[in-house]
Protein backbone atom coordinates (compact mmCIF):
# COMPACT_ATOMS: atom_id res chain seq x y z
CA UNK A 1 0.00 0.00 0.00
CA UNK A 2 1.33 3.29 -0.69
CA UNK A 3 2.00 6.04 2.15
CA UNK A 4 -0.76 8.44 2.51
CA UNK A 5 0.34 12.32 3.65
CA UNK A 6 -1.85 14.45 5.31
CA UNK A 7 -1.66 18.44 6.27
CA UNK A 8 -3.41 21.76 6.93
CA UNK A 9 -3.15 25.02 7.60
CA UNK A 10 -5.17 27.31 9.93
CA UNK A 11 -7.29 29.60 7.48
CA UNK A 12 -5.89 32.93 9.67
CA UNK A 13 -4.88 35.00 7.17
CA UNK A 14 -1.69 35.38 5.08
CA UNK A 15 0.85 33.60 5.41
CA UNK A 16 4.38 34.00 6.55
CA UNK A 17 7.98 32.95 5.60
CA UNK A 18 7.28 30.54 8.51
CA UNK A 19 4.69 28.49 7.49
CA UNK A 20 6.44 27.92 3.81
CA UNK A 21 9.60 27.02 5.14
CA UNK A 22 8.29 24.97 7.95
CA UNK A 23 5.31 23.10 6.33
CA UNK A 24 4.51 24.27 2.36
CA UNK A 25 7.99 22.54 1.45
CA UNK A 26 7.76 19.53 3.09
CA UNK A 27 4.31 19.01 1.56
CA UNK A 28 5.58 19.91 -1.91
CA UNK A 29 8.32 17.10 -1.52
CA UNK A 30 6.08 14.46 -0.81
CA UNK A 31 3.65 15.35 -3.30
CA UNK A 32 6.70 15.24 -5.40
CA UNK A 33 7.34 11.63 -3.94
CA UNK A 34 5.54 9.04 -6.04
CA UNK A 35 5.38 7.26 -3.39
CA UNK A 36 2.76 9.11 -1.39
CA UNK A 37 -1.00 9.95 -1.80
CA UNK A 38 -1.31 13.55 -0.42
CA UNK A 39 -4.04 15.39 1.26
CA UNK A 40 -3.44 18.83 1.87
CA UNK A 41 -6.76 20.77 3.66
CA UNK A 42 -7.81 23.92 4.74
CA UNK A 43 -8.26 23.72 8.50
CA UNK A 44 -11.04 26.40 9.13
CA UNK A 45 -12.68 24.73 11.83
CA UNK A 46 -9.86 24.91 13.97
CA UNK A 47 -9.49 29.14 13.25
CA UNK A 48 -12.98 28.63 14.99
CA UNK A 49 -10.94 27.81 18.16
CA UNK A 50 -9.75 31.00 19.25
CA UNK A 51 -11.61 34.11 18.56
CA UNK A 52 -12.59 35.33 14.60
CA UNK A 53 -13.84 37.01 11.95
CA UNK A 54 -16.74 35.95 9.83
CA UNK A 55 -15.98 37.70 7.17
CA UNK A 56 -12.32 37.22 7.36
CA UNK A 57 -12.92 33.16 7.79
CA UNK A 58 -14.71 33.44 5.09
CA UNK A 59 -12.49 34.91 2.73
CA UNK A 60 -9.42 33.33 4.24
CA UNK A 61 -10.05 29.74 3.16
CA UNK A 62 -9.87 30.17 -0.21
CA UNK A 63 -7.00 32.35 -0.16
CA UNK A 64 -5.15 29.39 1.54
CA UNK A 65 -6.01 27.13 -1.09
CA UNK A 66 -4.55 29.98 -3.63
CA UNK A 67 -1.39 30.02 -1.86
CA UNK A 68 -1.28 26.43 -2.43
CA UNK A 69 -1.74 26.24 -5.58
CA UNK A 70 0.57 29.58 -6.09
CA UNK A 71 3.39 27.44 -3.58
CA UNK A 72 3.81 24.28 -6.47
CA UNK A 73 0.65 22.54 -4.70
CA UNK A 74 -0.57 20.63 -7.91
CA UNK A 75 -4.66 19.31 -7.94
CA UNK A 76 -3.47 16.55 -10.37
CA UNK A 77 -0.79 15.13 -7.38
CA UNK A 78 -2.69 16.32 -4.67
CA UNK A 79 -6.07 16.23 -3.38
CA UNK A 80 -6.63 19.83 -2.15
CA UNK A 81 -9.95 20.77 -0.29
CA UNK A 82 -11.41 22.46 2.76
CA UNK A 83 -12.15 20.72 6.15
CA UNK A 84 -15.01 21.80 6.94
CA UNK A 85 -16.87 20.41 3.46
CA UNK A 86 -16.51 16.97 4.94
CA UNK A 87 -18.41 16.08 7.88
CA UNK A 88 -16.90 13.21 8.32
CA UNK A 89 -13.63 15.06 9.57
CA UNK A 90 -16.04 16.02 13.12
CA UNK A 91 -18.04 12.87 13.16
CA UNK A 92 -14.66 11.18 13.48
CA UNK A 93 -13.34 13.30 15.79
CA UNK A 94 -16.34 13.01 18.06
CA UNK A 95 -15.92 9.42 18.31
CA UNK A 96 -11.94 10.32 18.99
CA UNK A 97 -13.43 12.06 22.17
CA UNK A 98 -14.52 9.14 23.68
CA UNK A 99 -10.86 7.36 23.68
CA UNK A 100 -9.59 10.92 25.07
CA UNK A 101 -9.03 12.25 29.07
CA UNK A 102 -9.84 16.29 29.47
CA UNK A 103 -7.03 15.85 32.11
CA UNK A 104 -4.53 15.23 28.46
CA UNK A 105 -5.80 17.47 26.85
CA UNK A 106 -5.57 20.23 29.52
CA UNK A 107 -1.97 19.57 30.03
CA UNK A 108 -1.36 20.27 26.45
CA UNK A 109 1.33 23.27 25.81
CA UNK A 110 -0.59 24.41 23.27
CA UNK A 111 -3.72 24.85 24.80
CA UNK A 112 -2.61 26.44 27.86
CA UNK A 113 -1.01 29.04 25.53
CA UNK A 114 -4.02 29.91 23.69
CA UNK A 115 -5.71 29.96 27.07
CA UNK A 116 -3.16 32.35 28.55
CA UNK A 117 -3.61 34.78 25.28
CA UNK A 118 -7.37 34.57 25.08
CA UNK A 119 -8.84 33.80 28.88
CA UNK A 120 -12.07 34.75 28.22
CA UNK A 121 -12.11 31.95 25.35
CA UNK A 122 -11.53 28.62 27.36
CA UNK A 123 -13.43 26.60 25.46
CA UNK A 124 -14.83 23.35 24.65
CA UNK A 125 -13.63 23.48 20.80
CA UNK A 126 -10.26 25.17 21.68
CA UNK A 127 -9.97 21.75 24.18
CA UNK A 128 -11.31 19.74 21.54
CA UNK A 129 -8.24 21.13 19.27
CA UNK A 130 -5.86 18.38 19.00
CA UNK A 131 -8.89 15.91 18.83
CA UNK A 132 -10.06 17.32 15.28
CA UNK A 133 -6.15 17.28 14.43
CA UNK A 134 -6.20 13.82 14.92
CA UNK A 135 -9.32 12.91 12.90
CA UNK A 136 -7.92 15.42 10.50
CA UNK A 137 -5.22 13.00 9.94
CA UNK A 138 -6.22 9.91 10.51
CA UNK A 139 -9.39 9.86 8.83
CA UNK A 140 -7.15 9.51 5.86
CA UNK A 141 -5.01 6.88 7.58
CA UNK A 142 -2.06 8.82 6.71
CA UNK A 143 1.33 8.16 8.11
CA UNK A 144 3.64 10.87 7.33
CA UNK A 145 2.20 15.08 8.61
CA UNK A 146 4.48 17.89 7.29
CA UNK A 147 4.19 20.59 9.52
CA UNK A 148 6.01 23.02 12.00
CA UNK A 149 7.98 21.41 15.22
CA UNK A 150 5.33 23.74 17.28
CA UNK A 151 3.19 20.59 16.44
CA UNK A 152 5.01 17.65 17.43
CA UNK A 153 2.27 17.37 20.67
CA UNK A 154 -0.39 17.11 18.64
CA UNK A 155 1.37 14.43 17.04
CA UNK A 156 1.95 12.91 19.86
CA UNK A 157 -1.76 12.70 21.00
CA UNK A 158 -2.46 11.48 17.70
CA UNK A 159 -0.50 8.17 17.82
CA UNK A 160 -1.81 7.61 21.32
CA UNK A 161 -5.72 8.28 20.04
CA UNK A 162 -4.74 6.02 16.96
CA UNK A 163 -3.21 3.19 19.56
CA UNK A 164 -6.25 3.57 21.69
CA UNK A 165 -8.85 2.34 18.97
CA UNK A 166 -6.51 0.11 17.33
CA UNK A 167 -6.25 -1.33 20.36
CA UNK A 168 -9.77 -1.39 21.81
CA UNK A 169 -11.90 -1.63 18.38
CA UNK A 170 -9.26 -3.58 16.58
CA UNK A 171 -9.51 -0.27 13.52
CA UNK A 172 -5.71 -0.11 11.94
CA UNK A 173 -4.87 3.75 12.04
CA UNK A 174 -1.38 4.37 11.41
CA UNK A 175 0.86 6.27 14.34
CA UNK A 176 1.50 9.01 11.80
CA UNK A 177 4.86 10.54 12.32
CA UNK A 178 5.54 14.07 11.89
CA UNK A 179 7.81 15.06 8.28
CA UNK A 180 10.26 17.78 8.79
CA UNK A 181 11.84 20.09 6.63
CA UNK A 182 15.52 21.51 6.87
CA UNK A 183 14.61 24.79 8.25
CA UNK A 184 11.64 24.37 9.97
CA UNK A 185 12.86 27.03 12.72
CA UNK A 186 12.37 30.27 11.52
CA UNK A 187 13.75 33.24 14.35
CA UNK A 188 11.54 35.96 14.94
CA UNK A 189 12.71 39.20 13.21
CA UNK A 190 12.57 40.97 16.78
CA UNK A 191 15.39 38.53 17.60
CA UNK A 192 13.25 36.34 20.38
CA UNK A 193 11.30 33.38 19.51
CA UNK A 194 10.06 32.12 16.44
CA UNK A 195 7.97 33.53 13.45
CA UNK A 196 4.75 33.38 14.42
CA UNK A 197 1.61 35.62 12.95
CA UNK A 198 0.38 36.68 16.66
CA UNK A 199 3.88 38.56 16.97
CA UNK A 200 3.65 41.81 15.54
CA UNK A 201 7.25 42.44 13.54
CA UNK A 202 8.05 38.84 13.93
CA UNK A 203 7.52 37.88 9.99
CA UNK A 204 7.79 38.42 6.45
CA UNK A 205 4.44 37.66 4.63
CA UNK A 206 4.69 35.97 1.26
CA UNK A 207 3.14 38.71 -0.07
CA UNK A 208 5.25 41.29 0.91
CA UNK A 209 7.01 43.47 -1.55
CA UNK A 210 10.73 43.93 -1.75
CA UNK A 211 10.24 47.13 -0.26
CA UNK A 212 8.18 46.10 2.72
CA UNK A 213 10.83 43.06 3.48
CA UNK A 214 14.06 45.29 3.55
CA UNK A 215 11.99 47.52 6.03
CA UNK A 216 11.43 44.39 8.10
CA UNK A 217 14.84 42.97 7.49
CA UNK A 218 16.51 47.06 8.66
CA UNK A 219 14.51 47.01 11.60
CA UNK A 220 16.27 43.84 12.72
CA UNK A 221 17.47 44.64 15.90
CA UNK A 222 21.49 44.00 15.85
CA UNK A 223 24.25 44.48 18.58
CA UNK A 224 26.71 47.71 18.53
CA UNK A 225 29.43 45.02 19.64
CA UNK A 226 30.46 43.18 16.48
CA UNK A 227 32.20 39.87 16.91
CA UNK A 228 30.19 39.12 19.82
CA UNK A 229 27.88 35.97 20.44
CA UNK A 230 25.57 35.77 18.23
CA UNK A 231 22.23 35.81 19.80
CA UNK A 232 19.02 37.65 19.59
CA UNK A 233 18.35 39.56 15.93
CA UNK A 234 22.33 38.70 14.74
CA UNK A 235 21.34 35.20 15.11
CA UNK A 236 17.99 35.85 13.14
CA UNK A 237 20.01 37.62 10.20
CA UNK A 238 22.76 34.79 10.35
CA UNK A 239 20.20 31.80 10.59
CA UNK A 240 17.87 33.45 7.79
CA UNK A 241 21.31 34.55 5.71
CA UNK A 242 22.13 30.29 5.90
CA UNK A 243 19.14 29.63 4.19
CA UNK A 244 18.91 32.69 1.52
CA UNK A 245 22.31 33.21 0.36
CA UNK A 246 24.69 31.06 -0.99
CA UNK A 247 26.72 29.05 0.98
CA UNK A 248 30.08 30.84 0.15
CA UNK A 249 29.02 34.81 0.53
CA UNK A 250 27.23 33.85 3.90
CA UNK A 251 30.68 32.56 5.05
CA UNK A 252 32.06 35.93 3.62
CA UNK A 253 29.40 37.80 6.03
CA UNK A 254 29.89 35.49 8.87
CA UNK A 255 34.31 36.29 8.77
CA UNK A 256 33.46 39.69 8.36
CA UNK A 257 31.84 39.65 11.32
CA UNK A 258 34.14 37.65 13.27
CA UNK A 259 36.85 40.04 12.29
CA UNK A 260 34.66 42.77 12.78
CA UNK A 261 34.51 44.30 9.44
CA UNK A 262 30.69 43.78 8.75
CA UNK A 263 28.36 46.63 8.08
CA UNK A 264 24.81 44.85 9.12
CA UNK A 265 23.17 47.16 6.07
CA UNK A 266 25.20 45.14 3.64
CA UNK A 267 23.87 42.13 5.04
CA UNK A 268 20.49 42.79 5.84
CA UNK A 269 20.16 44.36 2.07
CA UNK A 270 21.78 41.05 0.82
CA UNK A 271 18.92 39.06 2.74
CA UNK A 272 16.55 41.24 1.49
CA UNK A 273 17.36 40.86 -2.02
CA UNK A 274 17.50 37.04 -1.46
CA UNK A 275 14.34 36.37 0.06
CA UNK A 276 12.33 38.63 -2.68
CA UNK A 277 14.29 36.34 -5.52
CA UNK A 278 12.76 33.39 -3.52
CA UNK A 279 9.18 34.97 -2.97
CA UNK A 280 8.91 36.54 -6.50
CA UNK A 281 7.78 33.77 -8.51
CA UNK A 282 5.15 32.70 -5.81
CA UNK A 283 3.73 36.29 -6.07
CA UNK A 284 3.62 36.15 -9.80
CA UNK A 285 1.54 32.56 -10.42
CA UNK A 286 -0.41 33.53 -7.00
CA UNK A 287 -1.83 37.08 -8.77
CA UNK A 288 -2.47 34.64 -12.30
CA UNK A 289 -4.69 32.31 -9.63
CA UNK A 290 -6.09 34.87 -7.93
CA UNK A 291 -7.49 35.62 -11.64
CA UNK A 292 -9.09 32.86 -12.11
CA UNK A 293 -11.52 32.20 -9.07
CA UNK A 294 -14.10 29.59 -11.13
CA UNK A 295 -10.59 27.47 -11.65
CA UNK A 296 -9.84 28.05 -8.09
CA UNK A 297 -13.64 27.14 -7.46
CA UNK A 298 -13.37 23.80 -9.39
CA UNK A 299 -9.83 22.53 -7.74
CA UNK A 300 -11.91 22.28 -4.36
CA UNK A 301 -15.04 21.21 -5.48
CA UNK A 302 -12.99 18.01 -7.33
CA UNK A 303 -10.58 17.74 -4.17
CA UNK A 304 -13.78 17.81 -1.73
CA UNK A 305 -14.85 14.84 -4.41
CA UNK A 306 -11.40 12.92 -3.56
CA UNK A 307 -11.45 13.38 0.25
CA UNK A 308 -14.62 12.66 0.64
CA UNK A 309 -14.53 8.91 -0.97
CA UNK A 310 -11.79 7.92 1.41
CA UNK A 311 -13.48 9.56 4.39
CA UNK A 312 -16.59 7.76 3.98
CA UNK A 313 -15.00 4.71 4.30
CA UNK A 314 -13.04 5.36 7.23
CA UNK A 315 -16.03 6.46 9.18
CA UNK A 316 -18.21 3.15 7.78
CA UNK A 317 -14.99 0.84 9.07
CA UNK A 318 -15.21 2.80 12.48
CA UNK A 319 -19.21 2.69 13.04
CA UNK A 320 -19.10 -0.90 12.29
CA UNK A 321 -16.22 -1.55 14.88
CA UNK A 322 -17.38 0.63 17.48
CA UNK A 323 -20.68 -1.15 17.33
CA UNK A 324 -22.49 2.19 15.89
CA UNK A 325 -24.43 0.66 12.70
N1 LIG B 1 -2.76 22.63 14.04
C1 LIG B 1 -2.13 22.87 12.75
C2 LIG B 1 -1.33 24.18 12.84
O1 LIG B 1 -1.69 25.07 13.57
C3 LIG B 1 -3.15 22.97 11.65
C4 LIG B 1 -3.80 21.64 11.41
C5 LIG B 1 -5.09 21.30 11.64
C6 LIG B 1 -3.16 20.48 10.90
N2 LIG B 1 -5.31 20.01 11.28
C7 LIG B 1 -4.16 19.45 10.85
C8 LIG B 1 -1.85 20.19 10.51
C9 LIG B 1 -3.86 18.17 10.42
C10 LIG B 1 -1.55 18.90 10.07
C11 LIG B 1 -2.55 17.90 10.04
O2 LIG B 1 -0.35 24.31 12.13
Amino acid sequence: MSHRVLSGIRATGQLHLGNYLGAIKGMIELQNNPGYETFYMVADAHTITTPFSVNELRQNKGEIIIDYLAAGLNPEKSTLFIQSQINEHFELAFYFSSVTTIARMMHLPTYKDKVKQYPKHNTMALLNYPILMAADILLYKADLVPVGIDQEPHLEVTREIARKMNQIYKTNFPEPKRFATKSEYIPSLTGEGKMSKSVEGSYINLTDSIDEIRKKIRAVPTASIAGGPIIGGIKTLFMLSEIFLPKKIYEEFKEKYYSQTLKFIELKDALTEAIYQELKPFQEKRKQIASDLAYVEKVIKEGVQKAKIVAQETLKEVKEKMGLN
